[in-house]
């Protein structure tokens, strides 16, 4: 595995044709680190599933270049969704379609819709640009942790979750920290509205103004498998729990404006609910980095991205 952590225009283009040859790159998104296959390249998405130790019935997301290429992967794709494609992307937005004859089961898990996004991160474009033009058709990137972990925003944290389980011909791409810090909102488009399965930077106000409309299903009626259903996921070693008192040694996590508990082990200071998206991930690393046994969360309150802390939150403290 190399890692090259401030790629040129030639070394990304190197990144395009290792992905083109089968292997895998780990590249930025706004949102978090992605591990990238080519999409229709069973081997490499195979090889996706076991390094993250992933079950086979999860589907991933096919990262694309523009709307342009919605076509290949999705059919009867209502109006809604082309207008929330062509307001939110690129950016931190997968909508759930229903898939194209390219979109096979081991990209989809079995299912007939596949996820996609285009991400807003210049080297995650100039990558999947570079692969299109060596005749590429979309990315499939999971965020590249293990199964049920705490997603990388940054290149070390890449290195961390992955750097020995990755091959010789693998790519590590870094592009700073990702600017977003939590994982795309994802919208099913495949009923008569837009309906959430996982909430994000993209929130249900932006959903609703741009279609008029906005549901969040019942998750736990839902035959589609979606991120969180499954108990513990996005968690770190160190036990997460909320609504608690921090006690001296324990890891603590809230707004600036809350003070520190006496002996606590301030993890995150953000003073708005951006920079708290931005932070988490790194603060419950840093916990396990420091042998930090427990992290007390003091949950953001409110609509918008609050909603997607919160959710990230409550998965982390599932055991
Ligand atoms: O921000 C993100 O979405 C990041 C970056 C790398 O783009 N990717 C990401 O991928 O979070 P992943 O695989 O860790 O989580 C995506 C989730 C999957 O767990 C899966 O449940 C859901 O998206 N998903 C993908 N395709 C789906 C589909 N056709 N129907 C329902 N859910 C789907
Ligand atoms: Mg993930």
């Amino acid at each position: 595995m190399q890692l090259i952590s401030k790629p040129t225009q030639k070394e990304i283009k190197r990144a395009a044709r290792a992905l083109k040859d089968g292997n895998l790159v780990a590249f930025p998104t706004e949102t978090v680190y992605g591990l990238g296959a080519d999409a229709v390249n069973e081997k490499a998405v195979s090889r996706v599933y076991s390094v993250k130790g992933r079950p086979t019935d999860h589907p991933l997301i096919v990262h694309i270049s523009s709307i342009r290429q919605l076509d290949n992967w999705a059919v009867h794709i209502p109006e809604f969704a082309i207008k929330l494609a062509s307001e939110f992307w690129p950016g931190p937005m997968t909508l759930v379609l229903r898939r194209s004859p390219l979109a096979k089961d081991f990209i989809t898990g079995g299912q007939n819709t596949v996820g996609l996004r285009v991400p807003n991160q210049i080297l995650a474009l100039a990558l999947i640009n570079e692969f299109e033009k060596l005749g590429g058709l979309g990315i499939a990137a999971p965020s590249a942790n293990k199964f049920g972990a705490v997603s990388p925003t940054n290149i070390e944290a890449v290195k961390e979750e992955l750097g020995n389980l990755l091959q010789t011909q693998d790519l590590i791409l870094g592009g700073g920290q990702s600017t977003v810090g939590v994982e795309s909102t994802i919208i099913d488009c495949t009923r008569a509205y837009p309906n959430v399965l996982r909430p994000g930077a993209i929130t249900f106000e932006m959903i609703e103004k741009i279609t008029g409309h906005i549901n969040t299903l019942d998750l736990n009626q839902m035959k589609v498998r979606v991120p969180g259903l499954l108990n513990s996921h996005y968690s770190p070693k160190a036990q997460v729990v909320v609504g608690q008192n921090a006690a001296p040694g324990e890891g603590f996590i809230a707004f600036a404006h809350v003070p520190t508990p006496r002996g606590a082990i301030r993890l995150a200071t953000p003073d708005n609910i951006e920079q708290f998206a931005y932070d988490l991930y790194s603060a419950l690393r840093r916990a396990d980095t420091l042998g930090i046994r427990k992290i007390v969360v003091v949950q953001p309150e409110g609509n918008g991205l609050a909603i997607a802390i919160r959710d990230r939150v409550n998965k982390a403290s599932k055991t």
